[in-house]
């Protein structure tokens, strides 16, 4: 029998899972298109690998064991898996077409929406992905200032003009890379020391955990502003999720542009570049930024209902006050059992546990939690990815489950020996690093 959501006597079977992970093995290179989904991010021989259905906070492997899941397909569903209002809207344009060959009227739609609610979007463009539009932003920058260097902090997708800046930077052209240059988040004279008259943007992620210190945000703003160098927000985790508007209206910051993905269309793949009027004109005649599937209408119908719903629902308010008493919740339990070794950080939206190294390997803790949380059929992979559709029962179990799996954790650790406990082989470190990462030497002039 597949495993439920309760104290399971047993780990889930998951041989389904494997086979197809054998034969993906022989035909997908890494096996995985999205990194935080793949199998390095799970404990082998544990964890499920192919995930089928998801209702609300919780998903079906393809064995049949049911989790609830705080991994929320890393990020894209702020409502919840199979949202009635969502999918009906789907439902309904499919009926009528998924793509044209003219534009589509909820182009527009969905333009005047965004315009109301995002405080820099005078001009909006669609594209379909993260990469998508934080490379087009980076472009229509270049284009705007005329200059050609970007400072950025924190991970922006796959395009060469970014990950050119991480060890995966195989296959792009030098003089690509030698454009890019990080800056650390929270340092402001980390960019005071590398911006330049040829830096045509700093982009960053408003926040990741962190949160921002001594107004830096602001400060990062009047810097740029002065050096007539473009600020991007890239807001794929903070937009629509910290507030409707964003790290925008929270902070009460204003970016040149800004990016969106993620949490707007709860799940179908759409992405936004959004913009002050005269920067976003050279998408008129200078930028080249077209792709077939961008006005695309199932996406756009879907982003239309669920802006509508977060609204509705003020979601993001919700997101918060669930967020913090999973947040508060495992802090409280930690602290009780002199765990100080272990924390939940991070704004209630979106927070993550962490180990500190003075206590033992940091994966093979976060692997051991996770082993055990699986057994208690809870999706685990260190983050609390809130939605709409986390309940209070949901969190009441969660945390009553890390009052089981803590104690587990620190025994391992006061017998030095976790890898005993671990059932299967840890998590490997996930890819995206978020400060002092390959800080290329200041280049200046
Ligand atoms: C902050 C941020 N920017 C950009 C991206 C890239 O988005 P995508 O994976 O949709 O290309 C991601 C993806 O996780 C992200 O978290």
């Amino acid at each position: 029998m597949a495993n439920k959501i309760k104290f399971n006597k047993k780990f889930p079977s998951i041989k389904k899972s494997d086979k197809l992970y054998q034969k993906a093995l022989n035909l997908i290179p890494s096996v995985t298109q999205t990194l935080a989904k793949g199998p390095q991010q799970n404990v082998k021989g544990i964890a499920p690998k192919y995930l089928v259905k998801g209702k609300g906070s919780h998903v079906w492997d393809v064995d049949g064991n049911e989790y609830l899941d705080y991994n929320m397909a890393i990020g894209p569903l702020s409502l919840g898996y199979a949202y009635n209002k969502v999918d009906q809207a789907i439902r309904k344009q499919l009926k009528d077409g998924i793509t044209f060959s003219l534009m589509h009227p909820l182009e527009v739609e969905v333009a005047e929406i965004l315009n109301k609610i995002i405080p820099n979007a005078e001009s909006v463009r669609y594209s379909k992905t993260g990469a998508d539009v934080t490379s087009a932003a980076v472009r229509v920058a270049r284009a705007f200032t005329k200059r050609e260097k970007i400072l950025c902090c924190g991970y922006h997708g796959w395009h060469d003009w970014y990950i050119s800046v991480t060890d995966r930077n195989s296959g792009i052209p030098k003089a690509v890379q030698d454009l890019t240059f990080t800056f650390n988040y929270n340092d402001i004279q980390s960019v005071i020391d590398s911006i330049d008259d040829d830096t045509a943007a700093v982009i960053l992620e408003p926040f990741v955990f962190e949160a921002p210190k001594d107004n830096f945000l602001h400060k990062l703003r009047d810097v740029c502003t002065k050096n007539g160098t473009l600020l991007i927000f890239d807001e794929m985790w903070t937009g629509f999720r910290i507030a409707l508007g964003g790290a925008q209206e929270f902070f009460k910051v204003k970016a040149d542009l800004a990016t969106f993905s993620k949490a707007v269309a709860n799940g179908m793949p759409i992405a936004i570049l959004a913009g002050r009027k005269d920067v976003m004109s050279v998408l008129e005649k200078d930028v080249f930024f077209y792709t077939t599937f961008g006005g695309e209408a199932l996406s756009l119908a879907a982003a239309k209902a669920t802006i509508k719903e977060l609204k509705n629902k003020k979601v993001p308010a919700y997101l918060s006050k669930q967020g913090r008493k999973l947040k508060n919740g495992y802090n409280q339990i930690a602290e009780g059992l002199n765990m100080s070794f272990t924390k939940c950080i991070g704004y209630e939206c979106r927070s993550l546990v962490t180990f500190d190294s003075s206590a033992g390997n940091t994966l093979e803790m976060k692997s051991l939690v996770q082993q055990e949380m699986i057994k208690r059929g809870i999706l685990w992979g260190g983050f609390h990815n809130m939605s709409l559709s986390h309940s209070n029962t949901d969190i009441e179990y969660t945390l009553i489950a890390y009052k089981e799996v803590l104690p587990i954790l620190k025994i391992d650790i006061d017998e030095k020996d976790i890898r005993k406990y671990l059932l299967g082989e840890p998590v490997e470190p996930v890819f995206r690093k978020v400060g002092n990462f390959n800080t290329k030497p200041v280049r200046k002039g």
